[in-house]
């Protein structure tokens, strides 16, 4: 559905009051809400565990959790990509740490040991591994499935693949994107990762998904795109929006080559919790990753694709420019809103707040964001918002 078929043609003052009601405030602040969110979003939709050029051989493994449940990717010696529980099926102790490369699993506690397919490869007693039970103990799998060379990992035995979950998402960073292909993973963006912040996950990203506060609150990057012009299109469990260059070079920002950079930026929000951006300057797209430490904290972890080989002499300092201004002026200026609001929701007097929807004016309206709460309601299996 995109927001041209969804909701042109229709004046805001046609909206019923209950579509303007957003989300309510108990949904931003409740130990329970949380609680359903682990099991009902976090456990069963596609979290990003690393990038595939981390598992560039054989044995080679990252480890990330998922609120709290520990698992790791690795490639094993056919070259497929598998997805376990970081646990030992012997007495739970934890396998492997961080990253690297093994070319057998042993566990540190009694030294079972298993190959990277997941099956066990010895219990030190001869005996027993011959036993018929011996052959039923294997890691515990996990679904495993890319986009583009994002490798993401889902607790969820019957979830849909992200073909289905996130269906033209690919096809469209592609056509947006055309050599991301080509681009590799960044050590340059370690300075921003992880950001810890004292607010609800869904704020970090309710802010993400609307450019109604980008006028009074981003000045230098209203500078450097033409943000009433952008366009935002709904998804099946995304969305997408293009804010076209202002066509500054020069611009409070940081500055751009024509010649050789991206003039535009991208944003992707994948629900629940990924967002994707390629911002204007040379090649990048960025992968963001919201995860609740707590109903009032969360923490970003963000990895970068960077264009790899530089285009022209100046691009080392372009791009350096870029992380500087996202690191020093962008983020704290979202920052200080998103913990503001989150303190608001937790007043007493704060019910819930209110959608600024206008489709005739796409730099303030915030479908993207109401989208994103259908989506959420709808997954937890609670009625729209009356
Ligand atoms: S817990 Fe892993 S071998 Fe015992
Ligand atoms: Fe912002």
């Amino acid at each position: 559905m995109t927001l041209q078929a969804a909701e042109k043609g229709v004046s805001a003052n046609d909206f019923r009051i209950e579509q303007l009601k957003a989300l309510p405030a108990r949904y931003y602040i409740d130990d329970d809400v949380l609680a359903r969110e682990k099991e009902l979003l976090f456990f069963r939709s596609w979290q990003y565990a690393c990038h595939a050029s981390e598992l560039d051989s054989p044995g080679a493994y990252v480890t990330t959790d998922i609120l709290g449940q520990n698992v790791f990717v690795v490639r094993d010696t056919d070259g497929e990509i598998n997805a376990f529980y970081n646990v030992c099926p012997h007495r739970g102790h934890k396998l492997l740490e961080g990253k690297g490369s093994k070319r057998v699993i042993v566990c540190p506690y009694h030294q079972w040991s298993y190959t990277l397919d997941g099956k066990l490869r010895s219990n030190r007693t001869t005996s027993t591994s011959q036993s018929p039970e011996a052959s039923r103990i294997c890691l515990h799998p996990l679904r495993v499935d890319r986009l583009l060379d994002f490798i993401f990992v889902n607790l969820d035995a019957a979830a849909e693949p992200i073909a289905q979950y996130w269906p033209g998402l690919e096809q469209q960073l592609l056509a947006a994107i055309p050599e991301v292909t080509n681009y590799r993973l960044s050590e340059q963006v370690s300075a921003l990762h992880p950001v810890d912040l004292q607010a609800n996950w869904k704020i970090h990203i309710d802010n993400f998904l609307e450019c109604y506060h980008c006028r009074n609150g981003h000045d230098s990057f209203c500078d450097m795109l033409d943000v009433p012009n952008q366009k935002q299109t709904l998804h099946k469990n995304y969305s997408y929006v293009f804010i076209p260059s202002s066509g500054k070079a020069d611009n409070k920002a940081y500055p751009l080559n024509p010649e050789f950079d991206d003039m535009d930026l991208h944003f992707w929000h994948l629900f629940p919790n990924i967002g994707l951006a390629q911002f204007a300057g040379p090649g990048n797209l960025s992968i963001s990753q919201w995860l609740p430490l707590g109903p009032d904290r969360a923490q970003r972890k963000i990895a970068q694709l960077d264009v790899a080989e530089p285009t022209d002499p100046g691009m080392p300092q372009r791009r350096e420019q870029r992380t500087v201004w996202a690191r020093d002026v962008l983020q704290p200026e979202d920052i200080g809103f998103i913990e503001s609001a989150h303190e608001g929701m937790s007043q007493r007097c704060f019910e819930h707040g209110w959608y600024m929807i206008d489709p005739e004016n796409e730099e303030i309206s915030e479908v993207m964001l109401r989208h994103f709460h259908q989506t959420y309601l709808a997954q937890l299996g609670e009625a729209e918002i009356d």
